[in-house]
């Protein structure tokens, strides 16, 4: 089959188990591959679906600017999504986000607005101010540009896309009922979509949200915290628009994940099953191997891989030893 653009080759993404990374210990982990897209991310099937109802609705008109806030693969996948639709795309992003997804989005003839990180933030480390000083930014672009502006943090037709198209395709990969869904969360779009589907598919299914042992917002603790972590994509220690809606009907629980458990999981999945993925991916496997070892033992968590390994290559995810591997 010969395909018209690499948008209609975005999802159908593969389920695989994670025999090595799993090992012998009780329980299977189902992860869903969705690196595996043209902009090497989860957020190519969102881009596409808040493009595509924006036209259908008249909130985009022919030739508009679209304006996002991302931490990066959200850009990408608009970036792709506005190109080959033909809107000029401009993306306002963190400078403490990776190179490599702003190279790409450039690539993809995206405009980049670079937004300083507060004075005294850690390169890699997002803090909700530096969330903010983004925000700001992209709203001034918004009124100078006459621009639509997506706002994936509360743009419906990001869990939406999770909700049909994905869940959708899951039940037809799935033998049968998965145990549980565990997701590392930054807009909560893939855990809020996913989660209230596959409830209705599967009314057993546990669903757990992710967020960063550093800098929880929902996991109530009184420990002190440094309020940092490295997990791009997510965990921005504020609420989340889609979640609260819908609050304690699909979360069961959440799963805490230090910057040192995701990376090592990260770095596991690509030496033990060739899965190689972002530091969510290595947070969600993280977090399935934590339910594995306790409330769920025995049992199947099913997880994603939210973005390629390729887009951290610059930072200390992949400075292995020389000649070593995860697992020595
Ligand atoms: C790499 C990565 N992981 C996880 C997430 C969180 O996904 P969601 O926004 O659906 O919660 C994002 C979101 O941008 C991401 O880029």
């Amino acid at each position: 089959m010969i395909y018209d653009s690499v948008l209609e080759t975005v999802g159908n993404t593969p389920i695989v188990r994670l025999k090595g990374f799993v090992g012998d210990r009780p329980g299977t982990i189902l992860c869903k591959l969705e690196y595996l897209s043209p902009g090497l991310s989860k957020k190519d099937r969102v881009a596409i679906r808040m493009i595509e109802d924006a036209e259908r609705s008249g909130k985009l008109s022919k030739g508009q600017p679209v304006v996002e806030v991302t931490s990066g693969n959200m850009g990408i996948g608009l970036a792709i999504a506005c190109r080959l639709k033909g809107y000029p795309f401009v993306a306002v992003i963190s400078r403490g986000n990776s190179v490599e997804r702003v190279k790409m989005m450039r690539a993809f003839g995206a405009e980049i607005v670079m937004v300083d990180q507060d004075p005294g933030a850690q390169k890699g480390k997002i803090s909700r101010r530096d969330i903010e000083l983004v925000e700001l930014a992209a709203e001034e672009m918004v009124a100078r540009l006459g621009a639509y502006r997506a706002d994936q943090f509360a743009n419906p037709s990001n869990p939406e896309v999770w909700s049909t198209d994905v869940a959708a395709e899951i039940a037809t990969q799935l033998d049968g009922p998965v145990d549980a869904f565990a997701d590392f969360m930054g807009t909560g779009g893939c855990f809020w979509g996913l989660s209230a589907a596959l409830k209705r598919l599967y009314p057993s299914i546990r669903c757990y949200g992710v967020e960063p042992y550093e800098a929880p917002y929902y996991t109530k603790t009184s420990e002190s915290l440094r309020g940092t972590h490295s997990l791009q994509g997510g965990g921005y220690s504020r609420a989340i628009r889609f979640f609260d809606e819908d609050y304690g009907k699909t979360v069961d629980g959440f799963v805490r994940v230090t910057d040192d458990e995701a990376v090592e999981a990260a770095r596991e999945l690509a030496a033990k099953d060739c899965v190689f993925g972002g530091f969510s991916s290595g947070a969600n496997a993280a977090a399935a191997m934590k339910l594995l070892g306790s409330e769920l033992a025995g049992k199947t968590v099913l997880i994603v891989a939210p973005d390629s390994g390729t887009k951290y290559l610059s930072t200390s995810l992949w400075d292995l030893p020389e000649g070593g591997s995860a697992d020595g």
